[in-house]
């Protein structure tokens, strides 16, 4: 892995692979979730091997802020299993506002509802 800089390829209309900018590794995913109404819901995912290194921090704001330029969202949620520290950091770090717990708001395996902790990034805020 060259470790460069990462950069995002569409996969979808508001899907996107996050790739090693120097080598074209792929290294994880972005999307967003439009609800039609200004807001989406963001969700991202990395290689465990390509962890650790500011991927998803790096493909989280590049997402939000192309989806913001572009897509006429107002709002951008992000929404994790209470206890998933490293999605919340990751939000965090991209400029989120961690706004509290929903209970029993996520579904899980086999139809199993979670707390879920919310935050959100306006766009006025995107760093
Ligand atoms: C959560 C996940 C996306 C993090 O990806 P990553 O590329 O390793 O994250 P980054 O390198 O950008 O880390 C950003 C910050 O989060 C911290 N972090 C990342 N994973 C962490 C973990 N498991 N526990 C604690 N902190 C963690 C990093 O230390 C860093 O913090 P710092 O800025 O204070 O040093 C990745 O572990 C993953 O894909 N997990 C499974 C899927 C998932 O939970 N997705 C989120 C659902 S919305």
């Amino acid at each position: 892995m060259a470790g460069g800089p990462v950069r995002l390829i569409s996969a979808g209309r508001l899907e996107f692979l996050a790739a090693d900018a120097a080598t074209g590794e792929r290294l994880g995913r972005v999307g967003l979730g439009p609800r039609g109404d200004g807001t989406a819901e963001i969700g991202y995912w990395v290689d465990p091997r390509a962890r650790g290194r500011g991927v998803a921090t790096d493909a989280v704001r590049a997402a939000c802020r192309w989806a913001f330029a572009t897509q006429g969202l107002e709002l951008i949620e992000w929404r994790a299993e209470v206890g998933n520290v490293g999605s919340r950091r990751v939000a965090e770090r991209a400029g989120f506002l961690i706004e509290g717990t929903l209970r029993k708001r996520l579904r899980r395996h086999r139809g199993v509802r979670v707390d879920a902790w919310v935050g959100s990034l306006l766009k006025e805020e995107m760093p």
